[in-house]
């Protein structure tokens, strides 16, 4: 980004969720508009354009339910869904204020919930709440990966139900987790799991880099967001799944005092941009001077092992699969977390991963397994990726989860075709 940019005495509106839309919200809105607004020029409004805003605080809420039959799972989510409409459409509480308290006319809350595969059948193989034949045909247990933590069992963090809450305040969000996790919205809800984290606006997290500067966005032409997050009716998947979105969410503990220690080059090195300005080492396009356009010689100025050159390598034309690297990206909407010291004195600092994506099997996990952590990506004994390799971040918590469509109407509810008879294209 070019610091040398004049500040401007214009003030961006925040955009706002977009309640009733087809897709679940907190997905892929709050969204700013493509449209520069009054008073910006198109260079000033490009780095905002078509791109996911962040709220400011993060809850993310893992859940088992204890229904004892398919109608009491039916009721479980209907209450479930329509809290969680509830909470979006209602403006901020102005109870209990002073005067000349100022309150904003929204906290922007989404609520966003996504199913986990022991909703549909369980570890031993039942099929709880006979749904198990609606299961989304990529929604899987979260397997373990290079670079999991050794104590991490991603079995035992699974759940049936994850409830991804995000405002600009942080008390809504403790306000809405407390209902659910107190059986204010249904008894048969049991919080399993609670996590908080929070964003900032220059969206660097704790290894004090610019992590979001390549992500999805909507620009008119590409509707990346559109094309890569939800699934389609050209989707491998049950009909009912059009317009839900696969989450990965992984929490990942960085060890920053390992990290201090490498000389600000070696962190460039091993993230593939520079620290002050978020520009490439490589050489950049010249539509935004970000992206990187990476030679292939042994000296590249991007080590081949660089973060960003590991799980979006940019090559041209098409892989063995017939697929172009680029059709391997997702939405990214990382929020770090901090919770304290460890047992040996460390802070206990990280990122809440949250990527959203069509497909975990042709997008997340490709990306992980045959480039990030493959050391014989791009070429036979190469490494893996440097984040990695210096033993900065590693996984210890998070799930899988498939985030139905939106409801239909106020009278329908989020995953309401769990419980027809009858299979049904979405939306
Ligand atoms: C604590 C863990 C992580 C940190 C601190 C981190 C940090 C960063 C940073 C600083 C960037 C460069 C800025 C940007 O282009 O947005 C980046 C890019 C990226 N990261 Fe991570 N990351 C982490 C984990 C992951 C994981 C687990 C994945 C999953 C594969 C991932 C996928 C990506 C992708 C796809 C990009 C964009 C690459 C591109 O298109 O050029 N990151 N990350």
């Amino acid at each position: 980004m070019d610091s040398s940019k004049k500040t401007l005495d214009l003030k961006l509106t925040l955009p706002l969720p977009v309640v009733g839309g087809p897709y679940q919200n907190g997905i892929t809105d709050p969204q700013w508009p493509t449209d520069s607004p009054e008073g910006f020029s198109h260079d000033d409004y490009q780095d905002y354009r078509g791109r996911v805003s962040r709220q400011n605080v993060l809850a993310v809420v893992q859940i088992d339910v204890n229904a004892s039959s398919r109608a009491e799972l039916c009721e479980v989510m209907r209450n479930l869904s329509n809290f969680a409409y509830d909470e979006m459409e209602k403006g901020p509480s102005r109870n209990n204020l002073r005067e000349l308290d100022g309150v904003p006319d929204s906290y922007r809350v989404t609520v966003t919930i996504g199913l986990g595969e022991s909703l549909f059948v369980s570890a031993d193989g039942q099929d709880r709440f006979g749904i198990s034949w609606k299961k989304p045909t990529g929604l899987s247990r979260m397997p373990r990966f290079v670079g999991d933590a050794s104590g991490f069992d991603p079995e035992s963090h699974e759940s049936d139900l994850i409830v991804v809450i995000a405002s600009d305040h942080p008390y809504v969000n403790i306000a809405i987790t407390r209902s659910l996790a107190h059986g204010y919205v249904d008894k048969r809800l049991s919080v399993v799991r609670v996590e908080q984290g929070f964003s900032r606006p220059d969206k660097r997290e704790f290894l004090r880099f610019d992590d979001g500067i390549e992500n999805l966005r909507n620009l008119d032409q590409t509707k990346e967001l559109d094309r890569h997050i939800y699934v389609d009716k050209h989707s491998e998947e049950p009909p009912w799944c059009v317009g839900g979105s696969y989450l990965v969410y992984r929490k990942i503990r960085e060890d920053v005092r390992k990290w201090e220690q490498l000389k600000e080059q070696q962190q460039e090195r091993a993230i593939g941009r520079k620290k002050a300005t978020g520009e490439p080492l490589s050489a950049a396009t010249e539509e935004d001077g970000l992206t990187p356009i990476y030679d292939h010689s042994e000296n590249s100025p991007t080590p081949h092992t660089a973060h960003i050159r590991k799980v979006q390598p940019r090559r041209t034309g098409q892989d063995f699969m017939g697929h172009e690297d680029l059709s391997r990206r997702f939405l990214r909407r990382p929020y770090p977390f901090a919770e304290g010291i460890d047992a040996n004195g460390n802070l206990s600092v990280g990122l809440h991963f949250l990527a959203f994506m069509k497909s975990i099997q042709h997008q997340f996990e490709w990306v992980v397994r045959l480039w990030q952590t493959n050391p014989d990506f791009p070429e036979p004994g190469i490494g893996i990726d440097a984040l990695y390799a210096h033993e900065i971040i590693s996984t210890v918590g998070g799930g899988y989860y498939f985030c139905p469509p939106a409801r239909r109407e106020p009278a329908d509810f989020i995953a309401s075709a769990l419980f027809q008879e009858k299979e049904d294209y979405h939306g």
